[in-house]
């Protein structure tokens, strides 16, 4: 596991950025396409304005790259809470991405209907090709109780096996205000490259919690995040990182 610690929003963005652009040469260069994982919440908004920034969207060969979502809420897309309407304000209004190449979850189906729609879209684009891995990076973010993607503490989802996605009802148990639709820890570890992008002091206690963990401790979602045979890198801002004890300079 890597930790990497950055002065602020816009250098972890940056640092985001040039990770995510190394994987897609990789991928593309390895088999003609690359799958993105997006991440929703406030945190990615930064990274994904910025890869729409000239600097950065000529570096991304977006017509061999496949779109698609860590998890969504159960609402329209054009929603303000929809973390598709977020990408596609951002991002994919502003890049060469080709409509096809976007997965969206449909959130407005429902937990249920949605969760195995999404699963026939997963089973469909990542059959077994004899490789170890299935996505190739996925981007997630921690929230203050130390949730990813809609897996919350103590929620049956952590649990699912056998399936890459999951419904996710508001109250089994709370806090989500609405059902979501998540990708399974189960399908999460199967990805070649994981990035944790965390930001703000409000993080900090539970980012120690989390990276420092005293023994004895209940895993949090974001622990149960352990890649089989592929990578993961927690990005953090100077903030986030504030309560790690003796952190390398990076
Ligand atoms: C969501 C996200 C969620 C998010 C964390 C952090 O749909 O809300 O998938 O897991 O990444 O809650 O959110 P912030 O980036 O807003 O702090």
């Amino acid at each position: 596991m890597e930790v990497e610690r950055f002065s602020g929003s816009q250098a972890l963005a940056r640092g985001a950025a040039g990770r995510i652009v190394a994987a897609a040469r990789r991928a593309v260069a390895r088999s003609g396409r690359f799958s993105l994982f997006l991440a929703g919440g406030s945190t990615p908004r930064a990274l994904y304005t910025l890869l729409a920034e000239e600097e950065w969207r000529q570096q991304i060969p977006w017509g061999q790259v496949q779109v698609y979502f860590g998890d969504e809420r159960c609402v329209p897309p054009e929603h303000p809470d929809s973390n598709y309407r977020l990408a596609r304000e951002t991002l994919f209004n502003r890049v060469p991405l080709p409509p096809e190449n976007i997965h969206r979850m449909t959130g407005e189906a429902g937990a249920e209907r949605g969760a195995a729609l999404y699963e026939q879209v997963l089973r469909q684009n990542f059959e077994r090709s004899g490789g170890e891995t299935l996505a190739d990076v996925i981007l997630l973010g921690m929230g203050e109780d130390g949730h990813t993607a809609s897996l919350f503490p103590h929620s049956p989802a952590l649990q699912v096996a056998r399936r890459w996605v999951t419904p996710v009802p508001h109250d089994e148990p709370p806090p989500p205000l609405v059902d979501r639709i998540s990708l399974t820890v189960e399908f999460i570890n199967q990805a070649a490259e994981v990035l944790f992008l965390v930001q703000g002091d409000s993080k900090a206690g539970r980012l120690r919690q989390v990276l420092q963990p005293l023994p004895g401790q209940r895993p949090l979602p974001v622990q149960l995040v352990r890649p089989v045979h592929g990578s993961l890198a927690w990005l953090l801002d100077r903030a986030a990182a504030s309560q790690l004890a003796a952190f390398p300079r990076s």
